[in-house]
């Protein structure tokens, strides 16, 4: 009897660890690693300096928050991802591109992610082909907003 009760305590163990590798571990890595949550303020600041973005994800998500009150035409934010070398010409053309267009230029290729330009209180997500990534390439996050990009700006990492 006492053998039957370890026995039948061993193979629940076994079940509940099994349900654990096939239930939660893909949840974690879908939901967990190929996104990344991003706040920003009032105060012009992105609450993070780095994007990870992990080789295994086919896309990555962007989920922007605005956590502040002022609205998008005097604070607003975005994000914008593109090589280092080409963040200066990505700015400059989506200040020609103006508020109409959230400060990027349609149909730029150099542009692999942006969001839309969001005031306080707002959210916004934008979605990357991770595949558009080398890893002999250098990559910038920053909000294309007029003169926030010094302030709001980060690396992105491809691991
Ligand atoms: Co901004």
């Amino acid at each position: 009897m006492e053998t039957t009760k370890r026995l039948f305590a061993a193979v629940l163990f076994l079940f509940i660890v099994a349900l654990y590798i096939l239930i939660a571990t893909p949840e974690v890595n879908a939901a967990g690693n190929c996104s990344v949550n991003i706040e920003s303020t009032d105060a012009m600041q992105f609450n993070t300096s780095e994007i990870v973005i992990p080789k295994s994800c086919s896309k990555y998500t962007v989920n922007l928050k605005h956590t502040g009150k002022m609205p998008k035409n005097m604070m607003g934010h975005n994000v914008v991802i593109s090589k280092v070398k080409d963040q200066k010409a990505v700015i400059d053309e989506g200040l020609k591109a103006g508020a109409d267009n959230n400060y990027v230029k349609q149909n730029d290729a150099r542009v692999l992610l942006a969001t839309k330009i969001i005031g306080g209180g707002e959210s916004t997500s934008a979605v990357l082909a991770v595949d558009k990534l080398s890893e002999n390439d250098e990559y910038v996050f920053f909000c294309s907003f007029p003169g926030h990009a010094f302030a709001m700006k980060g690396t992105v990492k491809l691991i």
